[in-house]
């Protein structure tokens, strides 16, 4: 007897793989948008690391409320613009938005911050998996899951 539904299985895992392979599976769709207003975002400090330099980006709504002592406003975007011997290489993003934390299991949610890697042209590189940059971010839970957070209190005062 012929037995059609492992083989129908089997044919939609190699289909599965297939679309790994593609890079389709692997890409995860997250709430951050590229932020269209980026020529106003204000630029709070530099990491240089060799011949990376990147740019820390906020918007200037982001400044005063850290200035005024607020959390960083739902809708904030962070940028990581990271250069390569002057050239723009690509963008690490995090943009927060309202309970957008719980797209993700609590143990590995960073409250409500999401994250996305734009290329220089802005498309998202489809093969990465944000877990990685929650999974690294959440060690900044004292300071709002931001690597230069004291940067950018400094810069604001
Ligand atoms: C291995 C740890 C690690 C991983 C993984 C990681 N980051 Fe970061 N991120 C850092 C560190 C450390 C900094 C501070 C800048 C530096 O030291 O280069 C930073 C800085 C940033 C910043 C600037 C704001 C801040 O936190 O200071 C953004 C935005 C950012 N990362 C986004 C991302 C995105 C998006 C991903 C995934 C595509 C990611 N990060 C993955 C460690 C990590």
């Amino acid at each position: 007897m012929p037995q059609p539904a492992p083989r129908r299985l089997l044919a939609s895992a190699a289909l599965a793989i297939a679309a790994i392979a593609a890079g389709i599976a692997l890409s995860e769709p997250t709430r951050v948008t590229f932020p269209e207003n980026i020529d106003t975002f204000v630029h709070y400090t530099t990491v240089t690391r060799g011949n990376v330099v990147e740019h820390m980006l906020i918007p200037p709504a982001a400044i005063e409320a850290v200035r005024a002592g607020q959390p960083l406003p739902d809708g904030t975007h962070v940028v990581l613009a990271d250069y390569r011997d002057g050239e723009i290489y690509r963008y690490f993003i995090m943009q927060k938005g309202p309970d957008w934390g719980a797209d993700y299991d609590e143990d590995s949610r960073t409250a409500d911050w999401q994250y996305q890697w734009f290329w220089a042209d802005r498309s998202i590189n489809m093969e990465e998996d944000t877990a990685r940059c929650r999974s690294c971010h959440q060690s900044r839970e004292g300071s709002d899951y931001l690597f230069t957070y004291n940067d950018l209190r400094r810069f604001a005062q």
